[in-house]
Order: C-alpha cells, then sequence, then structure tokens
C-alpha cells in the first residue's frame, strides 16, 4: 500500500484508503474509497467540455415536475426525461446533435473500476452526469431503461459529500445511507442491479474543486 502525504492527510475527513479492499454494500454491489480520485481534476477538465457542447438542464418527469438535478451526457446515448417518458436518445434533444463522445479517460476509470469489483469486460456506452447543489436530492428509483441488465452501474462520485441510498429490490426495502467523498466510486450490477437508490438533499459545504456543488458520472451499458 502507498500513499503520500497529501492522501494522508485527507484520510481522517473521507476515509481514502488508497489500495484497501473493495467494501461490499451487497451482494453484486461495492464501495471502491478513493478510486477515481487522483483523476478527478482531469475527470473535471473534461466535464467542462463536455457541459460547454451539451448545456446542464433541469429534465422533465414525465409527471411534469421539473428534476432538481441538472443533467447533461457523454457516450453513444445519453438518458433523457421528458413528458413522454424516459429513454436513452443518441441526440441532446436540446440541439439534436450526438451526445459528446465518452472521453477515453471515463471509458477506462469505468472498465477498471468494474474489474475491481468483480465484472471484467465493463463497456459502457453511455455516462449521465448529475450536478448536485445545496439541497438537490435524487428519489428512490431503479436503473433499468437499459438494454443489457447483465451489465453493471459504475458511479463516480465528485466534489462534495453525499449520502448515498442503497436499498433493496422492493421501493419499500430500507435503503443503507453510505457516505460518498469525492473520488469515491459505487459499482452495483449481479444481484444487485435492480436495486433500489437516491441521494440524500446535499449538505451546504465547500469543495477545493468544486466548491459548492457536487458532480456524479453513472456509467451504463444502455444500448
Ligand atoms: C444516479 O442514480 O443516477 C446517481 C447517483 C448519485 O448521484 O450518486
Ligand atoms: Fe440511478
Amino acid at each position: 500500500m502507498t500513499f503520500d502525504l497529501f492522501d494522508n492527510l485527507d484520510n481522517s475527513q473521507d476515509g481514502y484508503a488508497p489500495g484497501s479492499a473493495p467494501e461490499p454494500l451487497a451482494e453484486g454491489a461495492v464501495v471502491l474509497r478513493g478510486f477515481a480520485r487522483t483523476q478527478a481534476p482531469q475527470l473535471l477538465d473534461e466535464i467542462g467540455d463536455i457541459a460547454a457542447k451539451a448545456p446542464w438542464r433541469h429534465m422533465i418527469t414525465p409527471g411534469g415536475l421539473g428534476m432538481s438535478v441538472a443533467m447533461t451526457n457523454c457516450g453513444q446515448a445519453g438518458w433523457v426525461s421528458d413528458r413522454t417518458g424516459y429513454r436513452y436518445d443518441p441526440c441532446d434533444p436540446l440541439d439534436g446533435e450526438p451526445w459528446p463522445a465518452m472521453p477515453a479517460a471515463f471509458f477506462d476509470l469505468a472498465t477498471r473500476a468494474a474489474a475491481e469489483a468483480g465484472f471484467a469486460g465493463f463497456a459502457p456506452d453511455a455516462c449521465l452526469i448529475n450536478q448536485y447543489e445545496p439541497g438537490t436530492r435524487l428519489s428512490l428509483h431503479q436503473d433499468r431503461d437499459e438494454r443489457d441488465l447483465r451489465a453493471p452501474i459504475v458511479s463516480v462520485s465528485l466534489g462534495l459529500p453525499a449520502v448515498f441510498l442503497f436499498g433493496g429490490l422492493r421501493r419499500a426495502d430500507r435503503p443503507a445511507r453510505i457516505r460518498l467523498a469525492h473520488g469515491d466510486v459505487v459499482v452495483w450490477g449481479g444481484p444487485s442491479r435492480l436495486a433500489f437508490h437516491g441521494v440524500a438533499p446535499l449538505a451546504d459545504g465547500d469543495h477545493p474543486l468544486l466548491g459548492q456543488k457536487r458532480i456524479n458520472l453513472t456509467f451504463r451499458k444502455a444500448l
């Protein structure tokens, strides 16, 4: 196990343990603490480029409500919601253009995290990018708009810490509450692939790289 002084100082705050074993959440679900931390500045640069082409927006649910999370996408398909329902769309409905390509660094990170969690060969074709501000929440839901449910979901947390809610296969199952800090990665697949999950209202804070924001990347095999 190796760590430098900076990482060591951060240990107390974030539970960051470089090289530590995956932390089991449920069968098929793990947290990889700090897995994306060293790549985070590069990821944030790429996210800036993506949002310059496909801007953050608050999508409308089929019920007509605006989501509190701001979203964009990259990859061959992007997750979109509107009055007609949820779907993966190869183009951004705002301008009809294909979503920005998935940066190689994104694909590489997601594939390595999946392999670490026991899902070798993960080849994501879609990445949903969520942006949270203090007060933003994401209610319990399943990720089930993807065609092939054998592939896992890989979720990368950046910026302010959040409380991730990870439940069972029934909406009524009481979710575990897991603190996710900058650089933490969660992978869920196999028997946990359709687990209900969400994010508790984001607490205020000031992150050195992201200020009052949290950004989450979720990688999916959508097509
Ligand atoms: C999601 O469920 O799509 C995002 C989860 C998160 O922001 O941690
Ligand atoms: Fe989700």
